[in-house]
């Protein structure tokens, strides 16, 4: 049996995303196991969850670090102590420097609540109402050094509807971002994925079962 794909992840907040990726794994939809969860939060709800599924959970301090730098160099050697391949940010509220884009070239997802380019940055569901946009969604992309700005994955489509506040909206990105983060490190641990500048395809399954969690198109 070929080695499971080793994720690492970055988190900060409440780890639903995480949550759904644990759950793929433990359902076995997905072949890869969470071998690190570092927080730069002490009270973050995804180090909870990671404890509850007895995955390794660290929180580093980054109060104990001079910069971001030096915060991530010692995220790079955890990442390299427990042998991740690829960087999972999961609500990791932090910029990303060069010490890791360096460390995990092409190798670093992110997920964001909005159809990218629109609403980069914080609060992009309140972005979304505020422009009176009618459909938003979410994004899963590679981390390069712009501000979510690296090569599109996968993209799922939510429509905003006449009544929605920033919560209701929140709720139903967050439905999707739990269907397509886990279906885009599926097709990571097949090795599906193919990287060709800023354009990113789905190989097609070898697979006949076609066991997709979602279709291939990179649209939902
Ligand atoms: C999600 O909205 C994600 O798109 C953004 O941060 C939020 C994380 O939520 N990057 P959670 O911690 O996974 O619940």
């Amino acid at each position: 049996m070929p080695d499971l794909l080793r994720i690492g992840a970055l988190v900060s907040g409440n780890g639903t995303n995480l949550q759904a990726i644990i759950d793929a794994i433990e359902k076995k939809e997905l072949e890869a196991e969470i071998t690190v969860v570092i927080s730069n939060k002490k009270t973050a709800g995804a180090l909870e969850r990671t404890k509850k599924h007895g995955l390794n959970g660290i929180y580093l301090d980054p109060g104990n670090y001079e910069n971001n730098r030096e915060y991530e160099k010692e995220i790079v050697r955890l990442f390299g102590k427990n042998r991740v391949q690829w960087v999972v940010l999961a609500g990791y509220l932090k910029i990303i420097t060069d010490e890791l884009l360096s460390a995990y070239p092409d190798r670093i997802l992110n997920i964001h609540p909005s159809l990218l380019p629109a609403f980069t940055g914080l609060h992009a569901q309140e972005q979304a109402l505020k422009y009176g946009v009618k459909i938003t969604g979410c994004t899963v992309h590679l981390v390069e050094a712009g501000l979510d700005s690296g090569p599109v994955i996968i993209q799922a489509a939510v429509p905003v509807l006449e009544n929605d506040t920033v919560e209701t909206l929140t709720e139903r990105i967050s439905k999707k971002e739990h269907q397509i983060y886990p279906q885009v490190l599926k097709w990571i641990s097949t090795r599906r994925l193919k990287i060709d500048g800023r354009r990113v395809s789905i190989l097609p399954s070898s697979s006949p079962s076609g066991n997709e969690i979602i279709n291939p198109g990179g649209i939902v």
